[in-house]
């Protein structure tokens, strides 16, 4: 066999002339009696070869009659101007005179086509997931997937970040999601975890002096999965020492605005909008709002408060409130059917109803206008700021409901109306998390973000008083609606990171078995440091377009956390279980399995 001279996709009207041996796959082969053509594809595109009866050995040219879609080949020739020129391809103005081939291996019939964008069952793809792959569409990712990688990488170090490795062999640490744990063989009975993430590692590094870290880190999570969630995932990993939260943020959106200028050609600009998670939610209803579009929530508590409707009274009166949003300008888009979805879909959001209010050139249209004096609805009008064509949306119960039900709505109207636009690519950050958030099944405290971020320092003597008031010095960074990654200063010194623990119930005994290592490392000098993490899969699935996490990750899991390729997970040997000390326990089958 000849050694490749060329990738398929390259040729242009400028290679006219050039020998060239090609390898790849058969795309697909037709014949009209003296000639043969095949389309041949690689990861780079496809190059149209025509084999001719009257120019090639009559070996070369059975060969060629005999070739089918997904065979592998070896083509060599030259590159000729086409006769029929397809525009639809870049390499249509050329084509591979062939004046010889071999054939590597030949192909069944794939279970599906390998075409772009092809509509084939979730399943039936990643179970063959090495044609799935083969798809262009799919290459491209998975070619932008490591673009963007090398970029992360060479931002960082050219910004002074060294890139360490830490453990995948951890210690179970409490207050994440659930661990996937490895057994010990060595010591039977006990358990590794993998890393949900390399946070104590990175913090224990900038003890250690490296005062600025990165790692592209795999981490793993056993909990639910989302369209934009997997087990096992990639994070862009930073953490730097001697910064503020200011410092963190302006370094790493340095990292997004170069990305998306070199693979996307978008000037985005800098610095991105901040917003402190109050307003985050005041305005949206959400901690990652999409700031692409309006409908913002207004509260009209103080106008309703005494109103005739009572549903509306009676939720403010049990301390909660009534919000709206103006879905300004299509009143008219909107049927009275379409509604009735609308208020199905914010029960999916615990939010007991839809209240709605269309504003028309005959006024106003509304079930519940009857229960509203003039001036209560002339308020409403003026609070919403609306007009004719214009229709509010209303939702009351309590302000976790209020603000979940509407954040979501106004998304899901805008998906409705198609108004998203897929170009715009609105960043920004929300700061100011709090810190703690009130678990009612655990009946205490739980750290927002994790519990070794800061709280703020004009917040600190609430620790004790009033937990949940606590602002932490956190934040997010928000793509059209995604958390694309989060990060925060930490606390670095031995006291204040007992009473973070004490704080969120953590005994002192759990707390120096489990954080021992971390408490011990802050008596010997620990800089004050923060940093934060990128999703990466999150980043490459918005930044290619696509729905899912999983088509930017090469092998992915499924919503049972299962790979459908390998069939893992899987049972293992008597004799592997015996030597790690462990038997299986038969359980019921559950739905699940
Ligand atoms: P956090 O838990 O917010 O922070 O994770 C950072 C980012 O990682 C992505 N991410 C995921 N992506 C895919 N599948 C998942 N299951 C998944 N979980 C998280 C998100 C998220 O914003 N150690 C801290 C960071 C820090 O404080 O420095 C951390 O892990 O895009
Ligand atoms: P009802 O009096 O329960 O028939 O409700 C009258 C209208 O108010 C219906 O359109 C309901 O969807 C709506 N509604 C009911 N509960 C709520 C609520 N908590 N918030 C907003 N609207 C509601």
């Amino acid at each position: 066999m000849q050694k490749r001279t060329h990738y398929c996709g390259g040729f242009r009207m400028a290679d006219v002339g050039t020998d060239a041996v090609l390898c790849g796959w058969v795309q697909k082969q037709r014949d009209i009696g003296s000639l043969i053509f095949i389309d041949l594809r690689d990861r780079t595109g496809i190059c149209q070869v025509v084999f001719e009866e009257e120019t090639i050995s009559r070996e070369y040219f059975d060969l060629a009659f005999s070739l089918r879609s997904e065979y592998v080949v070896c083509v060599t020739g030259k590159i000729r101007e086409r006769s029929n020129k397809n525009p639809n391809i870049p390499t249509g103005d050329v084509e591979l005179l062939a004046s010889s081939v071999t054939l590597l291996s030949k192909a069944q019939t794939p279970p599906f086509e390998i075409v772009e964008n092809s509509d084939v069952n979730d399943n039936l793809r990643l179970q063959y997931r090495y044609l799935d792959l083969r798809r262009p569409d799919m290459q491209r990712k998975i070619m932008l997937r490591h673009r963007i990688s090398k970029i992360a990488r060479d931002y960082y170090d050219e910004n002074g970040f060294l890139e360490i490795e830490t453990p995948m062999l951890q210690k179970s640490t409490p207050e994440g999601a659930r661990d996937y744990l490895v057994p010990s063989r060595v010591k039977n009975g006990s358990f590794y975890a993998l890393p949900q993430s390399p946070q104590l590692y990175k913090q224990i590094l900038m003890i250690s002096g490296f005062d600025r870290y990165f790692q592209i880190a795999r981490c793993f999570r056993d909990e639910d999965l989302r369209a934009d969630r997997q087990p096992e995932f990639t994070q862009i990993d930073v953490e730097m020492s001697f910064v503020d939260a200011d410092d963190v943020m302006t370094a790493n959106e340095g990292f997004i605005k170069r990305v998306f200028k070199e693979v996307l050609n978008v000037e985005l600009s800098t610095p991105f909008l901040r917003m402190p998670y109050r307003e985050a939610m005041e305005r949206f209803g959400s901690d990652k709002p999409d700031t692409r579009f309006g409908f913002e929530l207004k509260n009209i508590s103080e106008i309703v408060k005494n109103c005739g409707f009572g549903v509306f009274k009676g939720a403010i009166e049990a301390g909660g409130s009534v919000r709206a949003i103006n879905v300004k300008g299509y009143a008219d888009k909107i049927s009275r059917k379409e509604i009735d979805s609308l208020g199905e879909y914010v029960k999916t959001y615990r939010a007991k109803g839809l209240a709605w209010m269309k504003v028309t050139r005959d006024g106003i249209s509304s079930p519940i206008a009857k229960f509203l004096s003039d001036d209560e609805r002339a308020a409403i009008l003026s609070a919403m700021d609306a007009g004719e064509n214009d229709l509010l949306l209303f939702v009351a119960d309590k302000d976790k409901v209020v603000f979940d039900a509407l954040g979501a709505l106004r998304c899901e109207v805008a998906r409705r109306l198609d108004i998203l636009d897929a170009n715009t690519y609105n960043f920004l950050w929300v700061t100011e998390f709090p810190l703690l958030e009130f678990d009612e099944e655990e009946g205490r405290y739980v750290a927002m973000h994790h519990p070794f971020t800061a709280p703020m320092d004009e917040d600190v003597e609430f620790l004790d008083s009033d937990p949940g008031r606590v602002r932490a010095k956190a934040y997010d960074i928000v793509l059209n609606g995604v958390e694309l990654g989060g990060g925060s200063i930490r606390i670095f010194r031995e006291e204040m990171q007992e009473k973070m623990f004490s704080v969120i119930g953590l005994s002192k005994e759990t707390a120096a078995e489990r954080f021992g290592f971390l408490l011990e490392a802050f008596k010997y000098g620990a800089p004050p440091h923060g940093g934060m993490a990128y999703g990466l899969d999150r980043l490459v699935m918005l930044m290619t377009g696509s729905q899912s996490i999983r088509d930017v990750i090469a092998f992915p899991k499924v919503q049972n956390a299962s790979e459908l390729m390998s069939g893992a997970p899987d049972t293992v040997d008597e004799k592997q279980l015996d030597e790690l000390g462990i038997a299986i326990i038969k359980r019921e089958a559950t739905s699940e399995q």
